[in-house]
């Protein structure tokens, strides 16, 4: 295993032509420290993983050998291997709240949780804001960084599953629409905890649910992993911010090719400031 994974850290960095005391600072540690992961005689710290395969743009299975295995986690993966963008490339409205609640006037962090195809992120990063996604859709994550390229602008975008990823830098902005249903409802407190505590003091989180509701049909898409929300289950975990929107609207919808509605329960909430 020693072996392979010296291998592979030395191909994947002469592959992004990055010498050794590059990828040591990039990953926090003395090139004498990758040298020696990259002759065998010893292994990186387990918690250097992630950083050390997102630097060499890889995954960790592949860093250790293996083909990555992934359980077909949505199905909006084909539907992303078209070439057209299937949710288009106009933002959503939510990102003209950011823009008027918290202008990039000075530098903002702002993070797209389940950036899908990169319309949203592509908007922030053009108005000035630093802005990270994320998404488990490879070919997602692929036409984001097509999107940003074409408009010359940098997004800082990885794949992730919303089930395993917990922030550990922090953001003033935490912005996700149409994906919080994703996340299993007994995990829910926890990932809201840790995105409210990676957020900066007067930060903002946008965000938006799918909610049931008795008179709405559920959706034709027949989605594993998808749970909806009860109606004001999100603004609850907002209680100790300042809620500026918590609404319900009802709209139609034609994903899929049939037409059908929605509900869906809009969040626009600030975290105090501690001056205040
Ligand atoms: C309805 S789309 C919304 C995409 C984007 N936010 C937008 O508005 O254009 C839902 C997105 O959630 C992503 N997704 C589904 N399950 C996920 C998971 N477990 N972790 C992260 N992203 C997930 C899908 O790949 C898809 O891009």
């Amino acid at each position: 295993m020693k072996e392979q994974l010296a291998r592979n850290i030395h191909n994947y960095r002469k592959e992004k032509g990055m010498t050794q005391e590059e990828l040591a600072q990039a990953v926090g540690v003395s090139f004498q420290a990758v040298s020696k992961w990259e002759n065998a005689q010893s292994l990186p710290d387990i918690a250097l993983l992630p950083q050390l395969a997102r630097t060499l743009e890889t995954g960790i299975d592949r860093l250790f050998g293996y083909a990555s295995f992934d359980r077909s986690v949505t199905i909006y993966e084909q539907e992303y291997r078209n070439s057209g963008y299937y949710w288009g490339t106009e933002p959503n409205s939510a990102c003209y709240e950011v823009l008027k609640r918290i202008p990039p006037v000075r530098p903002l962090k702002l993070l797209d949780v389940g950036c899908g195809e990169g319309k949203d992120a592509v908007f922030f990063a053009r108005n000035g804001y630093h802005v990270t996604a994320f998404d488990v859709a490879d070919a997602g994550i692929e036409k984001t960084k097509r999107l940003a390229e074409q408009a010359r602008v940098h997004v800082e975008v990885f794949k992730a599953d919303i089930l395993d990823h917990r922030l550990d830098e922090h953001f003033d902005i935490v912005f996700s629409s149409g994906v919080l249903h994703y996340i299993r409802p007994e995990l829910r407190s926890e990932i809201f905890e840790n995105y409210k505590a990676f957020t900066n003091a007067g930060g903002l989180h946008v965000l938006n649910v799918f909610v049931e509701k008795p008179f709405i049909a559920p959706p034709p898409e027949d989605e594993p992993y998808a749970y909806s929300w009860h109606s004001g289950e999100l603004a609850r975990h907002y209680h100790d911010w300042l809620l500026a929107d918590s609404s319900e609207i009802v709209f139609d919808c034609m994903s899929s090719g049939i037409p059908h509605r929605h509900a869906m329960s809009k969040l626009i909430a600030q975290k105090p400031d501690s001056s205040s």
